[in-house]
């Protein structure tokens, strides 16, 4: 398993050599879930108006593919510009399913010049899957796609 510091620096890598945003994005969601086998589904969300509009994904379709501001944990984050780290998804009211066996979720808004772009969305089957560790991975991965969207 590559540590933070390895996926970090291979994905600048990719980014840099990445033919366009759309498979920068495919890769990354990719290394991700690979990398990560608890990262069930591996998402980034676009936003498009007032709604984030699913890009490329990894894990099972959902049926969320177009989410306004103002609903779910997806339009939570991207309203605040916040990360938000959900242990318990079948706790929290702003929940949309994606999945019968998802118990936990992170967003990280991906940000540029203070504006919110989209996002990076992941769920896990574990309960409580996501740490500090998982926030600064992610953080640093949502700077890299900024840069590039
Ligand atoms: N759970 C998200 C919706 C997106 S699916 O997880 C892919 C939410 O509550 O916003």
């Amino acid at each position: 398993m590559m540590d933070k510091s390895q996926i970090v620096h291979l994905l600048a890598q990719m980014a840099s050599d990445a033919s366009g945003p759309e498979s920068l994005m495919a890769e990354t969601v990719s290394l991700l879930q690979r990398e990560r086998p608890h990262y069930n589904w591996v998402g980034v969300y676009l936003l498009e108006g007032n709604e984030l509009v699913l890009g490329p994904y990894v894990g099972k379709p959902t049926p969320h593919m177009r989410i306004p501001l103002d609903k779910g944990i997806c339009g939570a984050a991207a309203s605040s510009g916040r990360t938000l780290i959900v242990d318990d998804v079948n706790a929290d009211p702003r929940y949309l399913a994606c999945s019968l066996e998802t118990r936990s979720e992170i967003v990280v808004p991906i940000i540029r010049d203070a504006r919110v772009l989209g996002e990076i969305d992941i769920d896990s089957d574990q309960p409580a899957a996501f740490a500090e560790d998982d926030r600064t991975l992610l953080e640093a991965v949502a700077e890299i796609l900024a840069a590039k969207l």
